[in-house]
């Protein structure tokens, strides 16, 4: 049995990581996403509500085969955790390309066995990033055709609260 482990932020997840994450399964036989804990970013969403979003998100697909986790420290470490043959990483576009070829790279250093898998997202989601959502969603733009629907009704929750 292939697992695949989808590791990200996901801050909040949006209709782009659920594309690759349909994509993932129609590959692997089973497939981890996992959120990273203790990045040194700020988040707006705790690990928590992120695994609750991705949750509700794949239920509501239906998707068969996913199990949503976290991981703290490196990548490379919860490969072996999970037991994981291959990382699946998202590309939208070419300005993706230059950090994940690296990133890809550095983690093959860490862990020869490490390998890692782009998956294309379809194109109406080249340009979505949880970034952008988050800064749109604050300043009371529309974000509901870029994200799950729980995720448009939490970012409409924290806006209203900083009004
Ligand atoms: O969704 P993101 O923020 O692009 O995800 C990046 C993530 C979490 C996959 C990456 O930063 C990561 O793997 N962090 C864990 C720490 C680590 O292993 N760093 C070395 C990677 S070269």
């Amino acid at each position: 049995m292939k697992i695949a482990l989808f590791p990200g932020s996901f801050d909040p997840v949006t209709n782009g990581h659920i594309n690759v994450i349909k994509r993932a399964l129609g590959i692997f036989d089973s497939l981890i996403v996992a959120v990273a804990v203790n990045m040194n970013k700020d988040s707006l969403f705790s690990v928590d509500e992120r695994k609750i979003f991705l949750t509700k998100a794949c239920e509501d697909l239906n998707f068969k085969g996913i199990t949503i986790s976290h991981f703290n420290g490196l990548l490379v470490d919860a490969v072996k955790k999970f037991n994981a043959s291959v990382v699946i990483r998202g590309l939208r576009a070419v300005s993706d390309f230059e950090i994940e070829f690296q990133m890809a790279l550095m983690n093959r250093e860490l862990n020869d066995k490490c390998e890692t898998m782009f998956l294309m997202p379809s194109p109406q989601y080249s340009f979505v990033s949880s970034r952008m959502i988050r800064e749109i969603a604050k300043f009371g733009g529309d974000i509901s055709t870029f994200v799950p629907l729980s995720v448009v009704n939490a970012l409409k929750q924290k806006s209203g609260k900083n009004k």
